[in-house]
């Protein structure tokens, strides 16, 4: 039997019952499918063919240009929420693409756990040891999900053992697979002592599961053929001898992780996973702040945005922000406090996103996820609170890999430009700069990928066709330090020096070389490869 994870405050029920978490894998180990399957058994059935549409555009290479074309799909998909047993789930996207690292990054600053999936016949994968890296950068509790047991998979105990090698992670079995490929039977559910039979032919049928007294129940024998009855035992019991005991502590620290068996297409092992969640996975959690920390069971309500998404109508310049409730239980018509500009804002239309399509949120908890429709209000790190003058922290934005110029293809338009650039900053799409001599932009992007996805938004949403050409510089970082020093500096570096978005100081270059003189010879200045979002 697992240790549940006692060690947490007492939290009010409603909130205790919440669990707010992402899904990171490589593209094609089943992500898709195994949402569908929660929306499923969330009892949100109607959304499964829209996610099947998001899947399906995934492959093509452009999925995000297709899935803009179609924002109802993307946006619903940003964040959904669903009930499963006693458990309330808010299952946030991460971008498909490894290119969207900053975006991915900052989504999973608005989540208390992830799930990693992972293809039995694969392993881990490039994409998932990315994705997992950013996960350990904040310590989130990972579970593990190896799909495609019914398809040839490689030996339970090598995935294991790559697991743990290659991301450094104890690993736990919380199912151990019986047979695999066209003998895949089921699992052995090693936290319940319960036999799980997946039905092959009716793929959203409930499994067989059969409660066991251990391993020696003879019942097993009559329901598992002998060779494999054998390999199981033996394995069952070498796992207990090798393998580490699951240990709620080691995974809320992010050390451990429980690792399930299954086959998402066949729907088996995915209510066996949501239980995982609900009973050992993280409600929301403590969030750092300035001044001060902020607890999921403080009465007042306080919340960040993590991601803005604009353009939902094309007929509307509306945005949407995504709000992570960090506490407290909001009510629709709450007048927050808007931190960064000390101006009340009345959430009258708060949007949740309640699997099928979005609905007015009449209320909503701490670990919660909303949209807030707005003129621009609202930007990515923005705190909203009841008044105290917090700032949630570990948002970064990262300093650009890539930088490019860009202009409108009719110079008569540079205005709209202007605008569409601004606005695609604000939503963190990209970064925007504009240099102290010269007219024009530079823009900012992590990957390659992201010119033409910006390229393609901007015709599309703002019918206006640009170009992106190579810039002179090629690494960008903001830089800071006493006032008068740094006027000094931006005076006799003009030439380097540009604003971001936000009106903050940045030095562009081309040569690290420009970087370590700087750094050399005005030890008063610091330059920075991220800035906290404020
Ligand atoms: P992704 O979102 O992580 O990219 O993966 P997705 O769910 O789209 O799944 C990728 C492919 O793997 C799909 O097949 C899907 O049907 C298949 N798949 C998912 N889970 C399982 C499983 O448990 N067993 C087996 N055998 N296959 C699984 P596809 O042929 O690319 O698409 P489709 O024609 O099925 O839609």
């Amino acid at each position: 039997m697992l240790d549940r994870a006692d060690n947490q405050p007492a939290l009010p029920p409603e909130i205790g019952r919440r669990r707010t978490f992402a899904i990171i894998s490589h593209p094609d180990a089943g992500k898709t499918t195994l949402t569908e399957k929660f929306l499923l058994y969330g009892g949100a059935i109607q959304m499964a063919g829209q996610v099947r549409a998001k899947g399906e555009a995934r492959r093509t290479r452009s999925d995000f240009m297709k899935m803009e074309q179609d924002r109802g799909i993307s946006v619903s998909a940003s964040a959904m929420s669903f009930e499963f047993d006693r458990w309330w789930f808010n299952l946030v996207d991460t971008p498909g693409h490894s290119d969207f690292s900053e975006d991915t990054y900052r989504t999973l600053t608005a989540v208390d756990a992830a799930i990693m999936v992972i293809d039995g016949a694969k392993g881990v994968e490039s994409q998932t040891r990315k994705l997992f890296e950013v996960c350990r950068m904040r310590d989130l509790p990972i579970l593990t999900f190896c799909n495609k047991m019914d398809r040839e998979s490689r030996d339970t105990f090598e995935i294991i053992d790559e697991i743990q090698e290659l991301l450094a992670l104890d690993v736990a079995p919380a199912s151990w697979p019986i047979g695999m490929g066209r003998e895949f039977l089921g699992c052995y559910d090693m936290i319940n002592d319960r036999l799980e039979l997946m039905d092959r032919a009716d793929r959203n049928v409930k499994a067989a599961s059969i409660e066991m007294k251990g391993l020696d129940d003879p019942l097993l024998d009559e329901k598992i053929p002998p060779h494999l009855l054998e390999k199981l035992r033996e394995d069952v019991e070498m796992a207990r001898e090798l393998l580490p005991r699951f240990d709620a502590q080691a995974f809320h620290d992010g050390s451990m992780t429980p690792i399930w068996f299954g086959s998402a297409i066949n729907s088996f092992g995915v209510r066996e996973l949501m239980a995982g969640i609900g009973n050992y996975g993280p409600p929301p959690q403590v969030r750092p702040a300035e001044p001060r920390q902020v607890s999921a069971d403080e009465s007042k309500v306080s919340g960040f945005v993590f991601k803005v998404q604009a353009n939902m109508d094309p007929k509307h310049r509306d945005r949407v922000a995504f709000l992570r409730l960090c506490s407290g239980h909001f009510t629709r018509g709450m007048k927050l406090h808007h931190v960064r500009t000390k101006k009340p804002m009345a959430v009258s239309n708060p949007v949740m996103f309640l699997a099928s399509e979005r609905e007015i949120a009449e209320d909503a908890w701490a670990g919660d996820i909303i949209g807030i429709p707005n003129h621009g209000q609202l930007r990515i790190g923005d705190a909203l609170t009841e008044g105290e003058d917090l700032r949630f922290t570990g948002i970064p934005s990262f300093a650009p890999e890539l930088l490019q110029s860009v202009r409108a293809a009719d110079p008569m338009k540079a205005k709209h430009l202007d605008k569409a650039l601004t606005q695609f900053a604000e939503e963190g799409a990209a970064k925007l700069f504009k240099p102290m001599i010269g007219s024009g932009w530079i823009v900012g992007v992590v990957g390659a990928l992201q010119f033409e996805v910006l390229a393609s938004r901007i015709e599309l949403e703002y019918g206006l066709p640009v170009r992106f050409e190579p810039s002179q510089f090629t690494s960008a970082r903001w830089i800071a330090g006493p006032k008068d020093k740094l006027e000094a500096f931006m005076k006799v570096n003009k030439g380097h020096m540009a604003e971001d978005h936000d009106g903050d100081p940045v030095y562009l270059t081309r040569l690290q070389w420009d970087i370590d003189r700087v750094e050399r010879d005005f030890p008063e200045l610091r330059l920075t490869a991220t800035k906290e979002m404020h």
